[in-house]
């Protein structure tokens, strides 16, 4: 089998690139990556003579042609993925996630290649406190410009199912936190700042609730989907992770060995979503798959013992992520 991988050099799809090198030898893995900002291609160092990496853009008709020409199926998890960033500057998550997402499935309907799209909880919008978690039939309802070209993406995908016959599976998953995650997102600033001396910066109150789950377990469940899914089937992928912000930050600095109230409220997030939840029963049901880290606080902890191991990875980006924080005016309040 040979396999193509879209955004093999971000923090999910270094992850599955790893696995998938690991445990399953015999597939010729082609990762195609633009190398953004985000992109690290160091995340692929120790399996490089085992894969071939192309740097290049999902949104490059020619190139992408040519590639899924090439293989049996497409992972296709590049994308633009930090909301901060698309409300500063929506543009790129338009061009990347809508027209690269396009581009890709142009590409698969014309070699009739298999395709799997990852994508987000975030497409369902945000839920009130007592509200059922986001399952397979809630309705689309995205805040921000990186949610809504996510959840286009996703229509795209279903539109290409169901008028060209593309055999697709979509997955939308809940917050992964774990290696190879860049530091603008919200648990690496917090240990990478507190590596560095820095208070950790909680946005607003900190009462918003995500859907914690390891990267690992999100990672699983796409090779079962992969591999099982019903074809024009959506997935949702969580973990049973619900925890508020500001507990995050609690278990951060307890784990650091500090006060878990040494921390600071900065300027809250414009359109801030409140809370995230997933069922994933039909996953569990259909397909069978259960979470291996149900312990979200030794989870964490390994993946603070990670960063303090990986400083060469992570220290190139961090001032860059904090000027920019500053520059979009994040201030403590
Ligand atoms: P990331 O930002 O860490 O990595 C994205 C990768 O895509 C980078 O390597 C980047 O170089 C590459 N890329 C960006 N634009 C590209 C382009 N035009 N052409 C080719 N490559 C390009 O992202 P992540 O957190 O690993 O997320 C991966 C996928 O999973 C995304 O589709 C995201 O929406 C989805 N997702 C993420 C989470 C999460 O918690 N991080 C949760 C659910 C779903
Ligand atoms: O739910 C899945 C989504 O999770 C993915 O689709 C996105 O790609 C991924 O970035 C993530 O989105 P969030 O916006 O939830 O993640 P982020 O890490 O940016 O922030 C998590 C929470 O922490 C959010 O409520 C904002 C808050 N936060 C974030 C940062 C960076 C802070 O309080 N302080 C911070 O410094």
């Amino acid at each position: 089998m040979r396999l193509l991988i879209t955004g093999g050099a971000g923090f999910i799809g270094a992850n599955f690139v790893q696995r998938t090198v690991a445990e399953y030898p015999d597939i010729r893995v082609v990762v195609l990556d633009a190398l953004t900002y985000a992109g690290n291609r160091a995340s692929l160092d120790s399996i490089a003579d085992r894969i071939e990496f192309v740097r290049g853009d999902i949104a490059d008709a020619e190139l992408v042609d040519r590639l899924v020409g090439g293989v049996d199926a497409v992972v296709h998890f590049a994308a633009e993925t930090h909301n901060d960033n698309s409300l500063a500057r929506p543009w790129p998550f338009v061009q990347t996630n809508i027209v690269g997402t396009y581009t890709l499935l142009e590409a698969v309907r014309r070699h009739d290649v298999r395709f799997h799209h990852i994508s987000t909880d975030e497409v369902y919008g945000d839920l009130g406190a007592d509200d059922p978690a986001f399952s397979e039939s809630t309705p689309y309802n995205p805040s921000s410009p990186y949610s809504a070209a996510k959840a286009s993406s996703d229509m795209l995908v279903r539109a290409w199912v169901r008028s060209f016959g593309v055999r697709a599976t979509i997955s939308n998953c809940s917050n992964n936190y774990g290696p190879y995650q860049h530091v603008e997102k919200f648990i690496p600033r917090q240990i990478t700042n507190l590596i560095d001396g820095v208070r950790p910066r909680l946005y607003g109150a900190g009462n918003q609730i995500r859907d914690w789950i390891h990267v690992e377990d999100h990672n699983r469940a796409v090779w079962t989907i992969l591999e099982s899914g019903r074809i024009g089937q959506t997935y949702l992928i969580g973990a049973n992770g619900e925890l508020d912000n500001k507990s995050v930050v609690e278990h951060i600095l307890v784990e650091f060995g500090r006060d878990p109230g040494d921390f600071d409220h900065v300027t809250d997030r414009p359109g801030h979503d409140r809370r995230y939840a997933i069922d994933a029963t039909l996953l569990r049901t259909e397909l069978g798959w259960e979470p291996r880290y149900r312990d979200f606080r030794a989870g964490l902890a390994v993946t603070i013992a990670w960063y303090r191991a990986h400083e060469t990875w992570w220290r190139p980006g961090k001032a860059a992520v904090e000027n920019a924080y500053a520059e979009a005016g994040e201030r403590v309040l």
